[in-house]
């Protein structure tokens, strides 16, 4: 699918269909939306006079046209309130018209929507565009597209655009590597196949990589990170890519992602009715890491950025760690792991000690660390905590920017308590209550001064169900706000 965007006005535009988005205010139907109504045989006020288009979000219709028009269908989409318009609303009535043109067997459609700022409309519109494009056949043995395919979609209105649409095209494929290496199967993405991963975006983009194998890892004392793979047959894979722009660096920043390609919960196994089958998505972190690499070497800004993940697979065999067992991080820190199903923290653990030698001017963690995140949040909002006020409000307005959700947690130092140990210097799992709290805590134990940001995103990695932006399946969560946080 080809998206362009030209100056052409909606009136004059020609093609198989025209999506146009309302407010509640342009109902009235006047100036250019009476001339659009006439040129369509009234289609438009019929379909408003009959109720089956009110303009609220979410609504919309496709209208047959004559077959005398200069379009074969119109697709008329909710944008709700003028007061609450924002990039968000755009960006769901883009993806909207995407799909809908694409069950209409539309090949070449044409989108007129309100005009925010226009570079900024015009880069959320197209991500929004190929987002909704995308789906993931690698897995089925036929092609179910078949027929007609959607083969362009025109901007319209709003210039030229080239450098909003090469952005959005750059951000796009690194959100579409993340849903792609998300979706895939623990037995098709594992550390191995998430390290091939890194290799080939340094080939392909130049980058710096540095693959830490098991003895690497244990020169490095990495005890914690290690325990948590111990039982796999597939062997640990420390991932850390580096962009080095030219020129001296504005800013040295560095972004860590859980990777946990498989988390059986270890001998804490998960259980019937746990969500164990959905647990190929615990790489969600890696997955967004390796998907903002892969935009950010695209659109190359004067920013050092690291990308790191501590990959493992949390199985069970002969080798597993017992419960009970106590193990060395490589700030010398001890942890009795009272529960093996919180492996992710003692993976991002020993990265996060890694991360911190850097010397970075920032590090962002991001993790499907806690079921209790998705309790406390649901499934369409992360959580952030951070060490640091300045750090948080940039990566909250970076996700603002991007149109995705984080929600500020507390780090309530008194709720460490639950993870003193009587024999070791923590244990790896607090208390039931507050659990995505105590989880944060636990990793604060592994980061010195540099400003951090710890994100949960265990919820938003995955829709149950289409949603205005996102299609079902992995959404790429969050690789949009860490590409808008590092170009800022
Ligand atoms: N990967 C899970 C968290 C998770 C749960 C992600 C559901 C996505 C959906 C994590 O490793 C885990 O198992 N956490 C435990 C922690 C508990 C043992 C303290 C949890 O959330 O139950
Ligand atoms: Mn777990
Ligand atoms: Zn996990």
């Amino acid at each position: 699918m080809q998206i362009e965007a030209i100056e052409t006005p909606c009136l004059d535009w020609t093609g198989d269909a025209l999506a146009v988005g309302l407010t509640h205010a342009d109902l009235e139907l006047t100036g250019d939306w009476a001339a659009l109504d006439e040129r369509c045989d009234r289609a438009l006020s019929e379909a408003i006079a009959t109720g089956e288009f009110d303009a609220k979000t979410g609504n919309a219709v496709v209208l047959r046209l004559g077959r005398t028009s200069a379009v074969r269908k119109l697709i008329a989409v909710g944008l709700g309130d003028r007061d609450t318009l924002d990039l968000n609303s755009l960006r769901a009535a883009s993806a909207s018209s995407v799909r809908l043109a694409k069950n209409a067997k539309v090949k070449t459609l044409g989108l007129s929507l309100p005009s925010l700022e226009t570079a900024a409309t015009a880069q959320a519109i197209a991500t929004a565009l190929r987002l909704a494009d995308h789906t993931d056949n690698r897995f089925k043995s036929e092609d179910e597209t078949k027929g007609v395919t959607l083969e362009a979609v025109q901007i319209l209105g709003l210039g030229e655009q080239t450098a909003a649409l090469s952005r959005a095209e750059a951000i796009a494929a690194g959100t579409i590597l993340a849903r792609e290496l998300v979706a895939a199967p623990a037995n098709a993405v594992t550390p191995e196949t998430l390290a091939a991963t890194a290799q080939q975006l340094a080939s392909d983009y130049g980058l710096q990589l540095e693959i830490l194998e098991r003895e690497d890892c244990e020169k490095l004392g990495m005890g914690a990170y290690l325990g948590v793979s111990q039982a796999s047959d597939i062997p640990p894979k420390f991932i850390h890519l580096t962009y080095k722009p030219e020129g001296t660096p504005r800013r040295k920043l560095v972004i860590v992602g859980k990777g946990v390609t498989f988390d059986s919960g270890g001998l804490n196994i998960k259980g019937a009715g746990s969500g164990i089958e959905t647990m190929k998505m615990d790489m969600g972190g890696a997955g967004a890491t390796l998907g903002a690499a892969r935009a950010i070497a695209t659109l190359q800004p004067d920013v050092e950025v690291h990308f790191i993940s501590a990959a493992a697979e949390n199985m069970i065999s002969g080798h597993a760690m017992h419960p009970g067992d106590i193990l060395t991080a490589s700030n010398g820190k001890t942890i009795e792991v009272n529960n093996t199903d919180a492996e992710g923290r003692l993976t991002l653990a020993d990265a996060l000690v890694f991360a911190e030698k850097l010397g970075a001017d920032a590090i962002v963690d991001l993790a499907t660390l806690t079921g209790a995140c998705i309790v406390a949040l649901g499934n369409n909002i992360g959580g952030l905590w951070s060490n640091n006020d300045h750090l948080a409000a940039e990566v909250q307005a970076a996700a603002a920017a991007a149109g995705e959700k984080f929600w500020t947690m507390p780090l309530e130092e008194a709720y460490f308590e639950s993870l003193k140990s009587p024999i070791a210097d923590m244990k790896n799992t607090g208390a039931r209550a507050g659990g995505s709290i105590t989880a944060a805590l636990f990793l604060k134990q592994f980061v010195g001064e540099t400003p951090w940001v710890h994100l949960d995103i265990a919820g938003p990695v995955w829709a149950e169900k289409e949603d205005g932006v996102n299609n079902a399946g992995a959404t790429g969560f969050p690789v949009q706000t860490l590409v808008q946080w590092v170009l800022a």
